[in-house]
């Protein structure tokens, strides 16, 4: 049964997790990030690892610890992210987007600390690769994973980023929602696929998430050949 306590439904299978936020700097002491906990990806990666997967998780700065018997790369920027993502998904099965990746970045970030001025300052910022829809656009036999928030249209947006990115599919959740997403150690999230076509899974710890994403994708899969 996939998902059952010890199946190996993983076994043979390279999957690559990415999770928590990445950092933007201004300048050596300031940067723009987000709260992502990272607890959602590191869920993901420990799953996939006890079903026998082998396992990179890739992981902006978080407050967590390396879990034993993956690989572990601690990145900062979405650029980093981008490079030790591509590089781990090359001979990939499975690819899961649930890092917080910051959508801009100092356009020029300044090598020395900034002085305050009198005054308001503006901040030239530029856009980040969007590194899912790159896995898209050369997705070959890869099932690739995201995650959205949304505020607003979940189901629609997260559809059209689905398609947009070429994944199979996204988890959808609402920041609104009490004791969900970021930070917490429970999530409820709506699977959302390219066709618009979506179901609400209940209330539920991140693991137990992290054990269902597993299971869609793996239907996803192509056979193992021997
Ligand atoms: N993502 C990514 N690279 C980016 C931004 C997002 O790979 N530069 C991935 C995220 O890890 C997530 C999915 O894309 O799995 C959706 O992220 P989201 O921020 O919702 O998508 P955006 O295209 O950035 O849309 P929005 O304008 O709503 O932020
Ligand atoms: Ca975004």
């Amino acid at each position: 049964l996939p998902g059952a306590p010890g199946a190996q439904d993983l076994a043979g299978r390279r999957v690559v997790v990415s999770a928590g936020p990445t950092r933007e700097y201004l300048d050596p002491v300031r940067f723009i990030s987000n709260p992502s906990s990272g607890k959602m990806g590191f869920a993901v990666a420990e799953a996939a690892r006890d079903r026998g997967a082998q396992v990179t998780l890739v992981t902006g700065p978080v407050s967590l610890p390396d879990p034993a018997g993956l690989r572990v790369v601690r990145i900062e920027s979405a650029l980093d992210l981008r490079s030790a993502v591509l590089q781990a998904a090359q001979d990939a099965d499975l690819v899961v987007m649930t890092a917080a990746v910051a959508d801009y970045r100092a356009a020029a970030p300044s090598g020395e600390k900034q002085a305050k001025v009198a005054g308001d300052v503006k901040v030239h910022l530029t856009p980040n690769p969007d590194i899912l829809a790159e896995l898209g656009q050369a997705k070959g036999r890869r099932v690739l994973v995201g995650f959205a928030m949304e505020t607003h249209a979940g189901v629609e947006r997260a559809a059209q980023k689905a398609q947009r990115k070429n994944a199979d599919f996204i988890l959808l959740n609402y920041p609104t929602q009490a004791g969900t997403a970021f930070g917490g150690d429970d999530n409820q999230v709506t699977l959302v696929r390219p066709d618009g076509t979506h179901e609400a899974w209940p209330h539920m710890s991140k693991r137990e998430v992290a054990t269902r994403l597993l299971t869609e994708a793996a239907r996803h899969l192509p056979p193992l050949t021997p």
